[in-house]
């Protein structure tokens, strides 16, 4: 092997390592966080109106707790240069045990322990510059979802199994490599739609057999299959079907759209799914060439693994890293996630506060 080549995996495997970072709390920082978090629980969370400007009174007086280095991890991720930022040391917000049993969707959004995590989610993204919001045709326009098994579909059926899986967070199924949706552009709002999200952060209420989260970065994919087939994947020849998260009567597939965008604040910006994207049947062979090296790249790549618990939370850069799952194995597993709005994404704003946009 040359010593050129060398340096290239080299660096490869330098950059893949970049990708995902840790921050870790201190015992008086997780502290503050906690205080902060109980005190946007006790308004109603994420949801409430005047949470906004809380959560980002929150994070600036606990950006006078942190050191230079964590500022600039911060900073990093805020910037658009890290794939996921995984928050260490947090407070255990409850020592409950899970009932034996999921309890229902309303329930659980109603409970303290789950606002105090939506609550902590939200300040965790304002500490990296994100703003936590909706989309009109997602999730019931709600800020806070919860991803657990109420619709059947992990691997032990539940009561009232349904026929039909849902292929979305309500259900257990495995999800291939995606990024979140809406898939029409990734930065700056197009024909109407906003851009899909630039983060989307998860914690767990309860994650009883430790199952994980995988992350797939994507820039050495990107890297490894080259440059003429990033430029391929930059044109508008592909589509996608609609997500079953979706209210329903709203929200549609889509068409011509790219799954990479060169944008000057961000660098690239990707949208991907492998179970909803294809490529247009009449696209060229070196479009039909690109999307298959692209999804060959996907397959072949080891995710990166984390499990979430109580006390920590994994920031997700959307535009830059793939997440996945295996089919989920104990029913009574309930991650608490919001999606961020990064300071460079210009989307169609519906309202402010709560953060509401047209998806
Ligand atoms: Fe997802």
């Amino acid at each position: 092997m040359t010593d050129a080549v060398k340096q290239d995996i080299g660096a490869a495997e330098f950059f893949a390592e970049e990708e995902i970072r840790t921050f870790d709390f201190d015992s008086q920082q997780s502290t503050l966080l906690h205080k902060f978090a109980e005190e946007l629980a006790a308004i109603g969370g994420p949801q409430a109106p005047g949470a906004k400007s809380k959560a980002s009174l929150a994070a600036d007086q606990l950006m006078l707790s942190f050191s230079k280095d964590q500022c600039e991890l911060l900073g990093a991720y805020s910037d658009g240069f890290v794939s996921a930022l995984i928050f260490e040391g947090l407070q255990k917000i409850t020592h409950a045990r899970p009932p034996i049993e999921l309890p229902d969707l309303t329930s659980l959004e109603n409970r303290y322990d789950v606002l105090c995590l939506a609550a902590r989610n939200q300040i965790l993204l304002k500490l990296v510059d994100n703003n936590a919001f909706a989309y009109d045709m997602d999730n019931e326009g709600k800020l806070v979802r919860l991803v657990a098994n109420f619709r059947g579909g992990g691997l032990i059926k539940i009561n009232a199994e349904p026929q039909i899986k849902e292929l979305s967070s309500h259900s257990g199924l495995a999800l291939g490599p995606h990024t979140e949706a809406p898939y029409w552009c990734a930065v700056n709002a197009k024909d109407g739609h906003s851009p899909s999200p630039s983060s989307l952060i998860l914690s767990a209420l309860w994650n009883p057999s430790l199952e994980p989260t995988r992350v797939i970065p994507l820039l050495p994919i990107l890297e490894r299959i080259g440059v003429t087939n990033c430029l391929a994947l930059t044109t508008g020849n592909f589509q996608f079907s609609r997500s079953d998260s979706f209210v329903s009567g709203k929200g549609a597939d889509g068409r011509n759209v790219s799954i990479l965008e060169f944008d000057d604040k961000v660098g690239f910006a990707a949208r991907f799914n492998s179970y909803r994207f294809s490529v247009n049947d009449n696209a060229s062979a070196f479009v039909k060439t690109a999307y298959t090296a692209l999804c060959q790249g996907v397959g072949e790549a080891t995710p990166a693994e984390y499990t979430l618990t109580q006390e920590s939370a994994m920031a997700i850069n959307n535009v830059r890293a793939l997440h996945c799952r295996d089919v989920i194995k104990d029913n009574r597993r309930v991650l608490v996630r919001i999606f961020g709005l990064s300071k460079f994404s210009s989307p169609v704003v519906i309202s402010e506060d709560p953060l509401l946009l047209q998806g």
